[in-house]
């Protein structure tokens, strides 16, 4: 098995990275003064807000707040774990990753989940084939051995110890840490699925993170979902994301169901670009993740209650993200079918015709908060603009909003809201000099030394500074000093980076991203906090007992 990767590597991986030459391979950067511009690849924009300065090594997004390292930005953007990103990184540069001997347990224990659960499903796909009854139920839902092999579809076997006898080289707390078995009210471990067709639930980069299981008969629960586990979080995975990026590679739009089922019938009738949630509400964290790959989303619920509701809520979580050049639509199912039966029934014609004529946001927005007041009498019109106004203030300034706000006078009938009555969006913040955090000299040396590690040799001695211990961020400033005394040549990023998964990387990062304003001759600024450290020594024994009360450094 692979050792760990050396420090000393990584620190190199980072320090020759460009981080401008990185992300202009996924954006096109425009010089801007000191700087790079581009429109943001988090979030979809118009205007660029999106800045990448080879001074810091560093990235930042105005509009949606995106920030980080060239590291960051392949676990943000790629969804790369850490060392796959050193990994890519180190691949650019033409570097071979070396691995230290002897390190056997370091081993990435989510590398073995992994792997563990591609065996599971490896496991279930088999039992099918050994399962008539299992075979003749995908057969009588219509799906085809194409299909089931391109969504891997399975089978869990009855039995209540089956993973633990199929997978003896795993321990229970394995079985139980990826999701496969559950505890009883004894703490007895037993398998979760059984006697179900299983779905693998894939990340962005295909790999199996968790299965939904559906039951062949009438078992009270129809379907279960695989637990959270370190792995598997349902508030920002999708079903089928994977395997419709697969299929496509670009994606053109999205279309967004409720089910496993209906997400693989659509797939096999000819429309690979479905998704589903995994049997919760569409969160935040989904929409931005399927608005990462096209500015194009359909949802298509159920025209019941429950379907009415998951949109409507699916509404309040676009609003904030709202761009103008995104186009989302709503598609309500008749009564009683959903996109499986009705795509079964009636054909891949009918069903895209039937999308055809999907609501516009503005439409549905407009249509459902109609159902809820009666538009014939002045109060239900009052209460229109009272539901109205503070959804309309969640979007951001933009030509959407605008008009949103016209067609709600026209509904009205009156002007009900101009922006002195509407609340404004908090405008973007602009590049300013005060932006980040308030100024302490703690923050200034270590702002300063993260720009410049070569500062470290005008440091005081730690041993003088360790007197200051107490003082908030002064055990940081010295962890750093340590650092860079064991390897004086590290860049700011690389010193950076070796806080990563810490507390206070992020606090490095808000500092990294500070431009407090006495940073224009960083030696003499640096020098000039060091003198006022030597004094506050001075003054330590008389300070003793006043503590500086600031939560972070
Ligand atoms: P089929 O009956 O197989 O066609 O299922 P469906 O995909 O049409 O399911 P339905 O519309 O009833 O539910 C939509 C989604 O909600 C499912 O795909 C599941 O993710 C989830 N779901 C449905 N029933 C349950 C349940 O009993 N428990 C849990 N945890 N999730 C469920
Ligand atoms: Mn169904």
């Amino acid at each position: 098995m692979a050792g760990k990767i050396p420090q000393t590597f990584i620190d190199q991986v980072v320090q020759q990275t460009d981080i401008v030459d990185l992300i202009n391979g996924y954006v096109e950067l425009k010089p801007k003064g000191r700087e790079y511009g581009a429109c943001c690849p988090f979030h979809h924009e118009k205007s660029p807000s999106f800045t990448v300065s080879p001074d810091k090594q560093f990235y930042h997004c105005f509009g949606c707040g995106a920030h980080g390292t060239a590291i960051s930005f392949l676990i943000e953007h790629e969804g790369l774990e850490f060392i796959e990103a050193i990994e890519q990184l180190a691949a650019r540069l033409s570097l071979e990753v070396p691995r230290e001997q002897g390190h056997v347990e370091t081993v990435n224990k989510s590398a073995q989940s992994y792997e563990l659960l591609e065996q599971v499903n490896q496991f279930y796909q088999k039992q099918l084939r050994q399962h008539p009854a299992a075979i003749e139920y995908l057969k009588k839902r219509g799906i085809n051995g194409e299909i089931a092999a391109a969504f891997d579809i399975g089978y869990a076997p009855e039995g209540f110890d089956t993973s633990t006898k199929a997978f003896p080289k795993a321990t229970p707390a394995e079985l139980e840490e990826i999701g496969l078995l559950s505890k009883n009210d004894r703490n007895h471990l037993y398998d979760r699925f059984r006697d179900r067709i299983m779905f693998p639930i894939r990340d962005l980069r295909g790999r199996v993170i968790a299965f939904g299981g559906r039951t062949l008969g009438d078992a009270k629960a129809k379907y279960i979902n695989s637990p959270e586990t370190p792995l598997f979080h349902k508030s920002d995975n999708l079903y089928g994301l994977y395997e419709a990026r697969k299929a496509l590679g670009k994606l053109s739009r999205l279309i967004i169901v409720e089910g496993y089922m209906d997400v693989v019938a659509l797939n096999q009738l000819g429309f690979p670009e479905c998704v589903a949630t995994l049997g919760t509400a569409t969160t935040s964290q989904h929409i931005q993740r399927l608005l990462r790959y096209t500015p194009n989303l359909l949802f298509c619920f159920d025209g019941d209650r429950a379907g009415q509701d998951a949109a409507w809520k699916a509404l309040q979580q676009i609003l904030p993200v709202y761009a103008d050049n995104i186009d989302i639509r709503f598609a309500f199912m008749p009564q009683g079918e959903d996109p499986d039966s009705f795509i079964r029934e009636r054909g891949a014609d009918a069903f895209a015709a039937f999308l055809k004529e999907a609501s516009s946001l503005s439409g549905y927005f407009f249509q459902k908060l109609g159902q809820e007041v009666d538009s014939n009498n002045t109060e239900g019109l009052a209460k229109l603009a009272s539901l109205a106004k503070p959804l309309i203030a969640k979007i951001p300034k933009t030509v959407f909003r605008d008009l949103m706000t016209k067609e709600l006078n026209q509904r009205v009938g009156t002007v009900v809201s101009n922006t002195g009555i509407m609340r404004e969006q908090p405008p973007v913040k602009a590049r300013s000099n005060d932006r980040g955090p308030r100024y302490t000299k703690t923050r200034l040396a270590i702002a300063l030394l993260l720009r410049d590690p070569s500062l470290a040799s005008k440091a005081l001695d730690i041993e003088q500074l360790s007197q200051l211990l107490g003082t908030p961020g002064i055990d940081l400033l010295i962890e750093m000093l340590e650092i860079l005394e064991q390897q004086a040549d590290l860049s700011g990023v690389s010193l950076l980076e070796r806080f990563r998964g810490r507390p206070a990387y992020e606090h490095l990062i808000k500092l990294l991203d500070w431009d407090p304003p006495d940073m224009t001759n960083r030696e003499v600024s640096f020098v000039d906090t060091m003198r006022q450290f030597e004094k506050d020594i001075k003054r330590a024994p008389f300070d003793a007992f006043i503590q500086d009360n600031t939560p972070e450094i």
